[in-house]
């Protein structure tokens, strides 16, 4: 198995010393399918992102916490294009419904040139695959970025197995339509020149067939599979020494208060402002919460070229400043904004959530939906929109939120807080057993299993 995603397990930088030092890939792709890969020979190949990414390409293979990393050393300029305006801007925008149409998108001379961009950027990808796949191999090609590979190993490599696996939703047929012409039938026909096209929900396959028949007339194969995470790993990590002290720590600092947490990128599709508005609306009309519940919001800045991200960045911090300013005192502060990227403090927060908030407008899983329940241990209530592809296997021991509706968010915000005990052991079990019911070897059966 060779696995081909933008973004690989591994993140390297240069200390002092001029040595390679690597951490951790950032977002649910990475999460989800590292446990898998680690500790076997799998090949994993991915673009050189950073500069010591670069450095690392340049050595070759590499081989580090348990991985077989291949990264790819792409021209910046075309690459950044590719990922900033391709991928980030338009794609992931199409995707998760977030364009502003009578601004955006705009394709316009510059776009062409990123579009060019994209298409010698999975050219490459292609290439690489090419000539490091074994015969015969299953490659499993991950994401938007990487949509035109299948097609090119079509005709270089028929040897070859290859299917393609978006963790995105899939855009409803009438958006995919802004898109120009040319470029919504080469992106439609390189996803289908794979074996399969998969997804994490039905609705999101759905979208993607009904797309491919009216625009391209053609029905692909598709398949369902959702994602979860490695309960063992997942329950080592949770108890390792720094999730302890991590846990300490929020225990002191939270003290008798109710703990409502989320854990998520800095994204627009997140629906990071309205969770903020809605607690406020709390605050403001269960008046009995006051100086009662801690936010605790462990988001981490993401896509930082795009314009997008950095305002909504600061518009994010702009409101928790302004809710802590109206209503924070005495030693209470309601929402603490962690954007450390603290794994260990993440865990931590989520064993100890009385409630997890995961509001986004539209999300093609969610894997802390999932990974909250699973290491919780206060019987903690999952608020859940059903726009997380996640909705489709929790949605029946979740509270739903609609991601749109501030006041609506709060009341179930509040629903939860004050929840019985009964009922929330009845759920977090149940919770438990959905978010459990599947591992990411289920994942990479389901690929085989279509790869034939
Ligand atoms: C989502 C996407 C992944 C992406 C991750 C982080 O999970 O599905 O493909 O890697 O977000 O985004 P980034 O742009 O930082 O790789």
């Amino acid at each position: 198995v060779v696995i081909v995603s933008n973004r690989g397990p591994l993140s390297f930088r240069l200390d002092a010393n001029g040595d390679l030092v690597a951490t951790r890939g950032a977002g649910g792709l990475v999460s989800g399918i590292a446990p898998l890969v680690v500790d076997t020979d799998t090949l994993w190949i991915a673009a050189a992102m950073t500069d010591g990414d670069r450095v690392a390409a340049r050595r070759g293979r590499q081989e580090a916490r348990g991985f077989n990393v291949r990264t790819l050393d792409l021209d910046p300029d075309e690459y950044r294009m590719a990922y900033d305006v391709v991928c980030n801007s338009t794609l992931w925008f199409l995707h998760h419904h977030l364009f502003d149409l009578s601004r955006r998108p705009r394709f316009d001379r510059p776009w062409r040139e990123a579009w060019r961009a994209y298409r010698s950027v999975n050219l490459a990808f292609a290439e690489a695959v090419a000539s490091e796949a074994p015969s015969g191999a299953v490659v499993l090609v991950q994401d938007y970025h990487l949509l035109l590979v299948g097609a090119v190993l079509a005709a270089r490599r028929p040897d070859l197995r290859v299917v393609h696996f978006s963790h995105t939703p899939f855009a409803a047929p009438d958006l995919f339509r802004v898109l120009p012409d040319d470029v919504a039938t080469v992106l439609l026909e390189g996803m289908a020149a794979h074996v399969a096209c998969g997804f994490h929900a039905e609705r999101w396959a759905r979208n993607y067939v009904d797309t491919s028949e009216q625009l391209l007339g053609v029905v692909p194969r598709t398949f369902v599979s959702p994602l979860a995470p490695d309960p063992e790993a997942l329950a080592r990590e949770a108890s390792s020494a720094a999730v302890e002290a991590a846990v300490a720590e929020l225990e002191a600092e939270v003290g008798e208060r109710a703990l409502l947490v989320r854990v998520d990128r800095i994204e627009l599709s997140k629906n990071l402002l309205r969770g903020f508005l809605a607690f406020e609306d709390l605050l403001e009309h269960h008046p009995e919460w006051q100086g009662r519940v801690v936010f605790h919001a462990l988001v981490y800045p993401s896509r930082g070229a795009l314009p997008e991200y950095l305002a909504y960045r600061s518009e994010v911090e702009t409101v928790v400043a302004r809710i802590n300013g109206r209503w924070g005192g005495d030693g209470w502060t309601p929402v603490v904004l962690d954007q450390s990227d603290d794994y260990p403090r993440s865990l931590a927060a989520l064993r100890r959530a009385d409630v997890l908030l995961v509001n986004p407008i539209r999300d093609g899983l969610n894997l802390v939906a999932k990974e909250g329940p699973l290491v919780n241990e206060v019987d903690g209530v999952l608020c859940l929109s059903p726009e997380a592809g996640a909705w489709e296997e929790l949605g029946t021991a979740a509270l739903r939120v609609d991601p749109f509706d501030v006041p609506g968010t709060a009341d179930v915000l509040h629903e939860a807080l004050t929840m019985a005990p009964a009922a929330r052991r009845a759920r977090a079990i149940d919770l438990r057993a959905h978010a459990g019911a599947r591992t990411p070897r289920h994942w990479l059966a389901d690929q085989i299993a279509v790869a034939g």
